[in-house]
């Protein structure tokens, strides 16, 4: 079933705006509570349902196209000239449950598209339906150190909003009142998950991804129930998704310099300069402290450590 704008009257969305006090940086209550709430009741299961989770800036982009690249390797090989990878950005072909497919609502019929499906979302996993968090559905998560997410978001949302300072963004993401966060609690309700044998949650983190990519696309596709054979690993399968995926394929197609826009975003924003501790240009040390202090508080006794 698609879903409208409809399944959240208009009363309820003024009765939510209402209760939230906090503005975003645009001046505006967010808009995504009321998204949210429906796809709470709305969202699609099918036991291959494939899901990838993130906080923007994380890595969702990179995690997309591997993701895509790994699961249709049979009907795409990574070197096929026509791979959709190279003609489209990965956030069209594996699209937001709640960016694209309730907000734009344009998207084929959802029970028409052939498994397995893999659908994307920046909610925190309590939100999701019970039925997605009770099936055996897999979900991966990507996490990023806070810091270089806030440097990322700053970049990209600085370009969208005037006067908008590190100061601002760092203010923002201390309170909690960010895209989709708060960053810890977010995180925490993933890794919380990973750790329970039911459900099956594979917690990925971008450093990883970034020091060791073999090892690391490798434990995705095992996660995902389709492990590489000794023969794929010989003939350079591995080698041959990580080259299609990677920040400088990518960023260099035509399709993700120049191309149409992808949930109101001009395509070659989601790629910047992609690796690993780019903070230490913009943040001063104290902060990095900061930031890193609440995030230490926050996720203490978890056993989640950055
Ligand atoms: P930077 O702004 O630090 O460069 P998301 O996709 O969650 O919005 O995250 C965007 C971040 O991932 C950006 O980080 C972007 O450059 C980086 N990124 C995008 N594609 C990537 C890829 N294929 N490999 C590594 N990093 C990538």
């Amino acid at each position: 079933k698609y879903i409208n704008d409809d399944d959240v009257s208009q009363e309820c969305q003024n009765l939510i705006f209402s209760l939230l006090s906090e503005k975003d940086f645009t001046g505006k209550k967010p808009l995504q509570l009321p998204r949210i709430l429906v796809l709470s009741q709305h969202t699609p299961t099918r036991d291959s349902d494939i899901i990838l989770a993130s906080l923007p800036k994380s890595g969702t982009t990179w995690l997309k196209a591997l993701a895509f690249a790994v699961v249709h390797r049979n009907k795409y090989a990574p070197n096929l000239e026509s791979h959709p990878l190279l003609s489209d950005n990965p956030h069209n072909l594996v699209r937001f449950l709640e960016l694209d497919l309730y907000v734009k609502n344009q998207c084929p019929g959802l029970e028409e598209l052939p498994s397995p499906r893999i659908f994307a979302t920046h909610m925190p996993f309590q939100t999701l339906h019970e039925s997605l968090r009770d099936s055996p559905c897999k979900v991966v998560y990507v996490c990023r150190d806070i810091k270089d997410v806030l440097v990322s978001r700053w970049h990209f949302r600085s370009k969208l909003v005037s006067n908008y300072s590190l100061e601002d963004i760092i203010d923002e993401y201390i309170k909690g009142v960010c895209f989709f966060g708060p960053f810890q609690e977010q995180v925490l309700s993933y890794w919380k998950e990973s750790l329970v044998n039911s459900n099956p949650v594979l917690f990925m983190r971008y450093e990883e991804m970034i020091e060791n990519p073999d090892a690391q696309v490798i434990r995705l596709a095992d996660f995902l129930g389709c492990s590489f054979s000794e023969e794929e690993k010989q003939s350079g399968m591995v080698e041959k998704i990580l080259e299609l995926c990677s920040f400088g394929n990518l960023s260099n197609l035509e399709t993700n310099k120049t191309g149409t826009s992808v949930c109101g975003v001009a395509p070659h924003a989601f790629f910047r300069k992609g690796g690993v501790g780019d903070w230490k240009n913009h943040l001063t040390d104290d902060m990095a402290r900061k930031l890193d202090e609440m995030v230490k508080k926050k996720l203490e006794g978890s056993g989640l450590k950055f």
